[in-house]
């Protein structure tokens, strides 16, 4: 079982990665820091004894996610499951935010799905059950002060997953928005609340791999999960 995770060296991906490498699904993930792709990956296959792919590859460029996805189909036939993490959030409204934060948000947060999810679906179909998971947010329903363009790309998201689901509908293969409410990871560094006011990588990576368990005739379509204690 091979899962392909974008965005998997830090905080929700990295989270994942380790998860399903646990449990012995052989991992491919990708970061722009190429090093700690590899290093990352060569740490996994060592401690899991599972077969991994870590390359660096910046998903806001077209011909990088290509380059990725092309790597791990040649290395595995069939990919089972797909996440779409890679993100970006640069934050601001959007009378304020530097001109490109729109174009930037797109090309990492909806771009980089639309464009490798194009490639690698024929590898999902062909298992019989793959599985996508759209990492949305919070900000995929809800407008927020400071959510400017990133909750823009984050409705841009939640659009194309449930295009998705309504395409791959009878075609063996699963489509899961998944909308986290603030959870930490590296993005919230320096930010002013303690680590315990936020949700762990860790819970999120949890319900990403029991909503995989599931059996081939149900499919979860959306996951929304907050802190306990409310948004920030
Ligand atoms: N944390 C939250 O509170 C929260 C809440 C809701 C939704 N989300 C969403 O969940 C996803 C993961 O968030 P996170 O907080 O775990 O992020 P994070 O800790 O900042 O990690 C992001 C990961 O994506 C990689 N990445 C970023 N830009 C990339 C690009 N252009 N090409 C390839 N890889 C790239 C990073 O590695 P490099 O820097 O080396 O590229 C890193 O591995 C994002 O889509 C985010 O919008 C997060």
């Amino acid at each position: 079982m091979l899962i392909v995770i974008t965005g998997g060296t830090k905080g929700i991906g990295r989270a994942t990665a380790i998860k399903f490498a646990q449990n012995k699904y052989d991992i491919a993930l990708c970061s722009r820091n190429a090093d700690d792709a590899s290093t990352f990956a060569a740490e996994l296959a060592a401690l899991y004894s599972v077969k991994t792919l870590g390359m660096g590859a910046d998903l806001s460029i077209k011909s990088d996610i290509l380059a990725f996805g092309n790597a791990v189909l040649q290395k595995w036939e069939n990919v089972d499951i797909l996440v779409n993490n890679a993100g970006i959030f640069l934050a601001g409204p959007i009378f304020e935010e530097p001109d490109g934060h729109l174009e930037k948000m797109m090309e990492t947060n909806l771009y980089s799905a639309y464009h490798l999810t194009r490639l690698l679906i024929g590898s999902l179909k062909n298992t019989g059950n793959g599985q996508i998971f759209n990492m949305c947010s919070i900000a995929s329903f809800m407008a927020y002060p400071n959510g400017g363009s990133y909750s823009i790309t984050k409705f841009a998201l939640l659009g194309f997953s449930k295009v998705l689901r309504a395409e791959l509908m009878g075609q063996n293969v699963k489509v899961t928005a998944v909308m986290p409410g603030a959870t930490w990871s590296a993005s919230w560094d320096g930010a002013p609340f303690p680590e315990e006011r936020l949700m762990r990588a860790e819970e999120i990576a949890s319900i990403l791999f029991d909503t995989a368990q599931l059996h081939p005739t149900a499919v979860v379509e959306e996951i929304i999960i907050r802190p306990l204690l409310g948004d920030l």
